[in-house]
């Protein structure tokens, strides 16, 4: 079996066991949430979820990176640096909305990209994963974006980072110009089920302004091998470490890009 998709397996194995993982403290009354600061909690799922991952990982792969939303590393220089987000849509989690999922991203250093990723929503049972080059999967079977060409009539998504008081950065200017000019826009509270939701062809494109590479990693590898696009707003190269994505089925991406740039254009 060829490397990327013998990593991807194995991401995929521990996604669906830190699934069970986090279905087995869902609702159920003993999760304890903790707060990086006003807007940004964090429960002790995701810490369990993260130690579970990483050990995995650490004994498949020794000699490879990782790095974790939650403090989780491991640094030997390697090809391979495993991007983890151990729950993405934490705040879903926290209360009790049936919306989340673990993220994995793997990238090769010397390729300069994701080479493989899996993203597992467990209330669902849906496991999304893509190999580069080999297509975009839903629990086994091939995706692929949407065909919608007018913004007009496309279903985009967003997030809203935890500076929420802060307007350059909140991401309520973007919102704003979009809105009018779109059929509508959804806020599900995970960026990595955004990105994997526009692969999968049921929103149109996406926008988020501060995210880290365990949120994009594997959505932007899943978005592209189903045939979408993924990239900074301004159109260049995605890049999992810089913190703004735009994401979409492609047709309707350099309308998204002048939308979103419209603003740095205004500033003087
Ligand atoms: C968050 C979610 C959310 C996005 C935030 C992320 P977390 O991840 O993906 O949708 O808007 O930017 O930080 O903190 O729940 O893992
Ligand atoms: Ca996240
Ligand atoms: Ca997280």
């Amino acid at each position: 079996m060829p490397f990327n998709d013998e990593i991807c397996t194995f991401a995929i194995k521990i996604c669906r066991e830190a699934g069970l993982l986090l279905l087995s403290g869902f609702r159920s009354g003993t999760t304890e949430i903790s707060y990086k600061s006003r807007t940004d909690l964090v429960t002790n799922m995701d810490y369990e979820s993260e130690k579970l991952i990483c050990t995995r990982i650490k004994e498949q792969y020794p000699d490879h990176d990782i790095i974790a939303e939650e403090g989780g590393r491991a640094d030997n220089n390697s090809d391979y640096l495993w991007y983890v987000d151990p729950l993405d849509a934490t705040n879903n989690y926290a209360h009790g909305i049936p919306f989340f999922c673990i993220s994995i991203g793997i990238y090769s250093r010397s390729s300069k990209s994701v080479v493989a990723g899996a993203v597992y929503d467990p209330c669902h049972d849906e496991m999304f994963s893509a190999v580069k080059n080999c297509g975009a999967y839903l629990n086994g079977g091939l995706i692929k974006v949407s065909p919608v060409q007018d913004l007009g009539v496309a279903l985009l998504s967003t997030g809203f980072p935890y500076a929420k008081d802060d307007i350059e950065k909140n991401n309520l200017n973007e919102f704003n110009r979009f809105l009018p000019q779109i059929q509508c826009i959804r806020r599900m509270g995970s960026a990595a089920l955004d990105l994997c939701y526009l692969a999968a062809g049921r929103i149109d494109g996406y926008w988020e302004p501060m995210l880290k590479p365990w949120d994009s990693a594997a959505g932007s590898l899943i978005v592209s091998e189903a045939g979408g696009k993924v990239t900074k707003y301004n159109g260049e190269t995605y890049d999992p470490e810089y913190p703004e994505v735009l994401a979409s089925n492609g047709f309707l991406h350099s309308r998204m890009v002048s939308i979103l740039t419209a603003d740095y254009n205004n500033r003087s």
